[in-house]
């Protein structure tokens, strides 16, 4: 069991929130303050509803919060207050100056350095929990360690939490991956973090490296889990040109245990808030070190991702009769996965906005994500919002499922049929609807790597 420590994180959004709450339901003797500045996030986390859906999170929240994990405002206090700081905050794209569109902004953390710096009255440990660019740490420690008289031990701890599946993720990693110095303070912060983490994960998930290994990999895992999406994406567009079926083409592919059957679903393709960035990071890192080749490589994956989503709304247009202009469409799902409120670069937005370019009206429906997608599309005129699938699918022409969420496997589709607009166009994005059926009832359907079923 872990000694009594003393932890912050800056920070409370989808890792820092789920990530702490963890640590304090495990390390019962661990007091755990999250900090942010953001004061309505703070309240919502103090109050009886959560910031964003996750399963499972509220039941550890109750448990822990109020007794060892607190959330607070007071980020100096914090920072004052604990030894061991974790960092989570965004890392968004740079959106100006120079590696604008591609490079990781990293002004919040520049930011929270020189606050740790100001602050602090003894040694710290920080901890990176943000996805960064390699070598972010050295610098930190530079402008940490630089005019104080106080040690500033940085350490990288990327977190591999996929929301959605946040909590067993963090209940049961695949692994931990710490990269620190190994200098004598290093080691000693190295096994300051080991501790905690070896109250509920066994000790040969627990991998230790150096700090830049731990930032490059973070970078890496994501590029890699994105370029399996793309890979069969672009076998989808392969099988629907020649008649294979790209569900049967995975399924036979991912039977090879050299290479495992995840993240080989043909889509409408990935979004959320990681995958395009890490990888826009890792480009632009790459750039940095005169690696081209290996830039344009990495680029590949997202560039085969917008493809994918701009391949998906040409064919809805192209099979309604190359216009949509006046047509009532129904998206069924607009989080960027099932199980997440999350629509941060969903394909829903890239979908929605093509479609409202070219005239249609928009009826979007989600189990939990509809406020982030009207916060996300602002203004947008010809959007309509309803829970109700089968209220949202009326009078329209086409549905269109964007987010794999389970309950669309198993909608009454005649019923759906019924109160649509004929010819009725099913456009899958997730490959989920028993294609035949829909197609015996009525419908046109369009799904991804197969070939169309048209009436
Ligand atoms: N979301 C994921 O699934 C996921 C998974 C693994 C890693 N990551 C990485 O973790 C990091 C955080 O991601 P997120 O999705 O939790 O972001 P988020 O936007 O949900 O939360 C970040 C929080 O940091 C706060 N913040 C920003 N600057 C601050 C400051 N100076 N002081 C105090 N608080 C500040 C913001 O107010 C916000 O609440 C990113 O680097 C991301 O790439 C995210």
């Amino acid at each position: 069991m872990a000694s009594q420590k003393k932890i912050a994180c800056i920070g409370a959004g989808y890792v820092g929130g789920p990530t702490m709450a963890v640590i304090a339901q495990k390390c019962p003797q661990c007091t755990v303050t999250v900090v942010d500045i953001n004061q309505k996030r703070i309240n919502v986390w103090n109050s009886d509803t959560l910031p964003f859906y996750e399963p499972g999170l509220d039941d550890i929240v109750n448990t822990v919060r109020g007794k060892n994990l607190f959330f607070s405002t007071e980020v100096e206090k914090a920072i004052i207050e604990n030894d061991i700081i974790f960092i989570a905050v965004n890392t968004p794209t740079k959106d100006y100056g120079v590696g604008k569109n591609m490079a990781a902004d990293l002004q919040h953390w520049e930011t929270i350095a020189r606050q740790i710096r100001n602050v602090a009255r003894s040694n710290k440990i920080i901890i990176e929990k943000s996805t960064l660019p390699v070598k972010t740490a050295e610098a930190m420690e530079i402008i940490l360690n630089t005019g104080s008289q106080f040690h500033f031990e940085v350490m990288s701890n990327p977190e591999f939490l996929a929301e959605g599946t946040a909590v067993n993720n963090l209940l049961s990693p695949d692994r931990v991956l710490i990269g620190s110095r190994e200098t004598e303070s290093g080691q000693k912060a190295r096994n300051e973090l080991v501790e905690i983490y070896k109250s509920w994960v066994p000790l040969e998930k627990i991998i230790t490296t150096n700090t830049f290994s731990a930032e490059l990999t973070k970078l890496v895992s994501n590029a890699f889990l994105a370029q399996r999406v793309s890979s069969i994406n672009a076998v989808s567009a392969i099988c629907e040109a020649t008649g294979a079926d790209v569900d049967e083409v995975s399924k036979a592919v991912g039977a090879d245990s050299r290479i495992g059957a995840k993240f080989l679903k043909a889509s409408v393709g990935f979004g959320g808030s990681c995958f395009r960035k890490d990888i826009l990071n890792l480009v632009y890192i790459c750039r940095m070190y005169h690696l081209h080749e290996i830039a344009t490589y990495f680029e590949n994956i997202i560039n085969m991702n917008s493809f994918q989503q701009q391949r998906f709304v040409d064919n809805i247009v192209q099979s309604m009769f190359n216009t949509v202009a006046g047509r009532k469409i129904c998206m069924l799902g607009c989080a960027f996965k099932a199980c997440t409120d999350d629509v941060r670069d969903s394909p829903a937005l890239s979908v929605a906005t093509t479609l409202i370019a070219e005239k249609a009206n928009l009826v979007i429906s989600d189990p939990k994500a509809m406020t982030n997608m009207k916060a996300a599309l602002g203004d947008l005129k010809n959007v309509e919002f309803i829970d109700d699938p089968y209220q949202a699918a009326k009078k329209c022409h086409a549905i269109v499922i964007i987010t794999e969420w389970d309950v669309y496997a198993t909608l009454d589709y005649k019923k759906l049929f019924d109160r649509m607009v004929k010819p009725a166009y099913l456009f899958d994005g997730r490959n989920m609807v028993n294609r035949k059926t829909c197609y015996d009832i009525g419908f046109n359907v369009y799904s991804i790597g197969k070939e169309p079923l048209i009436h």
